[in-house]
């Protein structure tokens, strides 16, 4: 049996008049593939999807290696993504992280025990002026941030979670 389901096939397929080549549908047809396994890739869709698409499995692993908003490894429920990049490295960016990472008892590029936070380090978001900042799963962006704002953000994270909002 595939990874991807039949379900997931044919939603993938229905995008395909949308665009003048099927290769066209990948970022969208990765986005379904992780919105319906836990926010990740696993193993084997990669193969699947390039059959469907009609390309090299090798062009779909470079797209998912590039942008850090695909994950082939499993990432926690929330997935804390703290801008590395320059601006905010300059503005606190390494405080911010390493706050994170005792609270969580985690390093970066790690998933909590139970399953609920990953931490990841990520190239620039954009939104230099307001560093440093950080993107939980695909959310608007927190921003101007300090090291003593990390409990808050934890704390509204596991609220949410109690509440049964993810
Ligand atoms: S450097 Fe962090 S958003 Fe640009």
């Amino acid at each position: 049996m595939g990874v991807l389901s039949e379900e997931l096939k044919q939603r993938i397929a229905g995008e395909f008049p949308k665009y003048p080549e099927k290769r066209a549908v990948l970022l969208t047809a990765l986005h379904f593939i992780q919105a319906e396994h836990e926010g990740w890739i696993p193993p084997g869709a990669s193969k699947e999807v390039a059959e469907l698409l009609e390309i090299h499995q090798i062009d779909v692993e470079e797209v998912i290696s590039f942008y850090s908003l695909f994950h082939d490894e499993p990432v926690g429920k929330f997935h804390i993504q703290v801008c590395a990049n320059l601006s905010c490295c300059l503005a606190g960016a390494r405080p911010l992280i390493r706050t994170f990472e005792e609270k969580l008892d985690i390093r970066s590029g790690e998933v909590t025990d139970d399953g609920v936070f990953s931490i990841a380090e990520v190239e620039c978001l954009g939104s230099c002026g307001t560093a440093p900042m950080l993107q939980v799963n695909n959310e608007p962006f927190l921003e101007n941030l300090k090291p003593d704002d990390v409990p808050g953000i934890l704390d509204k994270l596991r609220s949410r979670l109690a509440e049964g909002k993810r």
